[in-house]
């Protein structure tokens, strides 16, 4: 089956989409340029993009050795903390880039969260005569290494969805990820303000962010925050945990809020997590003390389960990212670097590195999901197929199934 065709017809979507979102991603990706508001906490520091570095001029990374390139390596992060990297980017990551360069070997591996093993896969798919690589890094600051390896080899990297911190990067790939985050901290501050599950001035939150070393996970963060923190400064809200959460581990996060929830004695109103991976298990340590569905719990991907959490009342939203486009585009950069030629148009924004270098980048539009609207988006698109949110649910849960 054609996989990205399918979606594709079920999404409705094309590359005008993605036009489509190059052209709303241009004030969008502006953000990107324009340096973060001053961060307020050590955390914050580290999740600001380039907010200090400016001037630095990078050397252009040296692509020649794409030219012609029959031959890519896919390397993803990690296999259990989200269903996402091998149940839609692997896949249909391999299908575009094949379509992209007709005949290319494909190389995939996947670093299960560990940076050293990631190291050694991109590596070992250079040994192995890889022309282009795809990254999706397990760590942000560490695959600057795979960029330099390349890099010695003439070989471009193209950054898939995390950002990787090196200034000879070819391209970014991603959403927007600041606004991922803003997205969900707007829906937090949305219900704050409507009076929703009770909330009243001092509710406490508690926040369990993403893994550390993916640089996602900082700007999900910074997003929430921009929309948050004026309200914890008001006394509106009142924040009383702030966490990354290893590698994104699920089980960590179920155990970083039965820890919250000790320490506060249950008395915690809003939960902000990353994805909906952790949202779960987060719901599992609120569903222990018969708080599920009172406490407003965010979440990200548009997971099956996170649609079924929505659908029963236990998550109130999730971030739906329109995987296909991403790959897509992908596959575009990569058939543009294989022919030599200037992606041109597709690219819709520019990235700051660390060192203060703009990476042309490919940014899509990341988009709320709450009961509301699963019917007309994720179910709609074909993301999500209703009998697999509603497998196990009584008919009728939530009006939806
Ligand atoms: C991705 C998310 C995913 C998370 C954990 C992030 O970099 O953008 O979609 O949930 O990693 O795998």
């Amino acid at each position: 089956m054609n996989l990205t065709k399918s979606l594709y017809k079920k999404f409705g979507l094309g590359l005008a989409v993605v036009m489509g979102s190059a052209m709303m991603l241009g004030a969008c990706g502006d953000n990107t340029a324009t340096p973060v508001p001053a961060a307020t906490t050590a955390a914050a520091t580290t999740a600001a993009v380039a907010t200090t570095a400016s001037g630095a001029t990078g050397a252009k990374a040296d692509l020649s050795a794409a030219k012609g390139c029959k031959n890519v390596a896919i390397l993803l992060p990690e296999t259990d903390s989200s269903f996402r990297w091998e149940a839609l980017d692997r896949p249909l990551l391999q299908q575009e880039i094949a379509a992209a360069i007709p005949g290319a070997t494909i190389q995939y591996s996947n670093a299960s969260n560990n940076a050293d093993t990631q190291q050694n896969q991109a590596e070992a798919a250079l040994t192995k005569g890889a022309c282009i690589l795809v990254v999706g890094a397990k760590d942000g600051d560490k695959a600057s290494a795979i960029v330099q390896k390349a890099k010695a080899a003439k070989v471009p990297v193209i950054a898939y969805d995390r950002l990787i911190q090196d200034n000879d990067l070819a391209y970014y790939v991603s959403f927007d990820n600041v606004k991922v985050g803003e997205l969900q901290g707007q829906w937090l501050a949305d219900q704050y303000k409507a009076g929703n599950y009770g909330l009243k001035k001092g509710a406490k939150l508690a926040m369990i962010n993403g893994g550390q070393t993916d640089n996602n996970a900082l700007l999900f963060r910074q997003g929430a925050l921009n929309k948050l923190k004026p309200l914890v400064d008001s006394g509106d809200l009142t924040l009383v945990y702030d966490q990354y959460t290893p590698d994104w581990d699920n089980a960590k996060a179920q155990t970083l809020m039965e820890g919250v929830l000790t320490a506060q004695k249950n008395d915690l109103q809003i939960a902000y997590v990353a994805n909906d991976g952790m949202a779960n298990t987060v719901i599992a340590a609120l569903r222990a003390q018969k708080l599920n569905g009172k406490v407003p719990v965010t979440g990200q991907d548009a997971s099956d389960d996170g649609i079924k959490n929505i659908i029963t009342g236990d998550q109130g939203m999730t971030v739906y990212k329109a995987i296909p486009l991403e790959a897509k585009a992908t596959g575009q950069l990569v058939a543009a670097l294989a022919a030599g030629t200037d992606p041109g148009s597709i690219i819709n924004g520019k990235t700051k590195t660390k060192g203060g270098v703009d990476v042309p980048s490919v940014l899509a539009v990341p988009v709320t999901v709450t009961k509301d609207n699963i019917v007309s988006t994720v179910f709609k698109d074909g993301f999500v197929k209703k009998e697999n949110a509603c497998k196990g649910l009584p008919a009728g849960t939530g009006g939806i199934c």
